[in-house]
Formats: structure tokens, sequence, C-alpha cells
């Protein structure tokens, strides 16, 4: 089974792609994450996609749609896709539909994490990672067990997204409000969207998440 996680930045997309690759065995497909790794490399182009991601812009078409072209040539056909931050403009929906019927899949949900963008913000700001194994931690709302230590590997580092601040945030929403939304209507028409209450609690929106995947 593939499917596209959608929502604004902060909504829990990552969040909740992480929980179905333990639960469902699943792969995610997350572009912010390739292009974080595309972005660590002294290159012209990590330079590029540093200072896109930096301010809040999205990265071209054509990059993001090669990675994860490049990602599912990789994958066994009875290993599901989670796309994570993908497709983002109507032209990534398209080349998405080319990927898939390429490699002989297709898409069999649209998951719309709908949430309040005020509370974004919050989240977005007081989120961060593992600096081992990447597990995702909140100031308020996850924190591990005990302060300090990371639940999964017992790493006491811990790091912050430089794209996390209020201005950047803000910017992003407004991408996320002029190109993404804007593709939603088309996959509507489809029939594959389903929508999911992305203010309740984690556990409750991947319960929502596995009553979609399950019906
Ligand atoms: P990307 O990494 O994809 O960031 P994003 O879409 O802005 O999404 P986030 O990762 O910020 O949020 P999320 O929805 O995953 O929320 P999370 O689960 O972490 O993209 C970064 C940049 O890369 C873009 O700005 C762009 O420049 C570039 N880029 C990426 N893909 C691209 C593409 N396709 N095309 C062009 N450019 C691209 O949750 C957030 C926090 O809230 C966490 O702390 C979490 O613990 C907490 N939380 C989650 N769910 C809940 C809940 N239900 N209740 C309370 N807290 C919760």
């Amino acid at each position: 089974m593939d499917i596209i996680l959608l929502g604004p930045p902060g909504a829990g997309k990552g969040t909740q792609a992480q929980r179905l690759v333990e639960h469902h065995g699943m792969r995610q497909l997350s572009t912010g994450d390739m292009l974080r790794e595309t972005r660590k490399a002294d290159t012209e182009l990590g330079r590029k996609v540093a200072d896109i991601m930096d301010t809040g812009g999205l990265v071209s078409d054509e990059i993001v749609s090669a990675m994860i072209d490049a990602k599912l040539a990789d994958m066994g056909p009875d290993v599901g896709a989670i796309f994570d931050g993908y497709p983002r403009t109507a032209a990534q929906a398209d080349q998405l539909d080319d990927i898939l019927a390429k490699h002989g899949r297709k898409l069999d949900h649209v998951i719309e994490l709908h949430v309040n963008e005020d509370a974004l913000v919050e989240r977005i700001t007081g989120r961060y990672t593992c600096a081992n194994c990447g597990e995702g931690y909140h100031d308020v709302f996850k924190q591990p067990a005990e302060a300090g230590v990371c639940d999964k590997c017992g790493s006491t580092e811990f790091k912050r997204r430089p794209d996390d601040n209020e201005e950047t945030v803000r910017k992003r929403m407004q991408e996320y409000r002029g190109k993404t939304a804007p593709i939603l209507p088309g996959y509507e028409e489809r029939g594959i969207v389903s929508r999911v209450d992305g203010m309740a609690s984690i556990e409750d929106v991947t319960s929502a998440i596995d009553a979609v995947l399950t019906r």
C-alpha cells in the first residue's frame, strides 16, 4: 500500500510516518530528510539546498522527484511507501503519478492531517530529535522518560533543525497554503482522500490513520 501524508509544517507527518514504519513495516520516504542529507555535503547542490530550506522556500520539483524515483527503484514491490512531505506542488503530484506507474505501483490513500495552524508554531519551535537515532521529541508534548536521555537508544545528544524558528515556519506555512494545499482537490476527485484530526493526541491520530488503512 502506498500512501501520502499531507499537512502543513508541524502537522505530524514525520511522527506518524515513523509509527507506520514500526507498526506496519512500511517505508518512510521523507523528501525533507533526504534534502537534510544532501545539504550536509560541501557541494554546490548542498549549499543551494541549505539556502532554500533555511528561508522556508521549496527545492526544485525535478530534484525532489528524482530522489523519490531513486528510492522507489531500490524498494521491493511488497513494501508500502509513505510519502512524507512529497508531493508539495502540482508538478510534483503529476511527477509522482508517472514515477509510480513506472515502478508498477499506485497510490492507495492520501491522508490529510487537519490542524489548527496557530498551534503549529509552538509544535515546531519546541521540537528536537535524538542526534544518534533520530527519535523525535518535544519540549512540552513528548519528553524523554528520563530527562536528557533518548528513550530509544540511550544517547544524551539532541539537536534542533535550523529552519525551526518562527519566521521560517511562517514562510513554510505560506508555501503550504499557496502551493501544496491546492493539490488536494485533484486527489479528492479520485476518491482517495481521508481527513484525520491532527490536533488529537499522537496515539489517537495513529489510531485514526490505522482505521483508514484497514477499512
Ligand atoms: P520537511 O522536513 O518535510 O518539513 P515540513 O513539511 O515543514 O514538516 P515538518 O517536518 O516540519 O513537520 P511534520 O508534519 O513532519 O511534523 P512532526 O511529526 O515533526 O521539509 C523541510 C524543508 O525541506 C521544506 O521547507 C523545503 O524547503 C524542503 N522540502 C522538503 N520536501 C520538499 C518537496 N517535496 N519539495 C520541495 N522542497 C521540499 O511534528 C512536529 C512536532 O509536533 C514534533 O515535536 C512532534 O513530537 C509534535 N507532534 C506531532 N504530532 C503531535 C500531536 N498529535 N500532538 C502534539 N504534538 C505533536
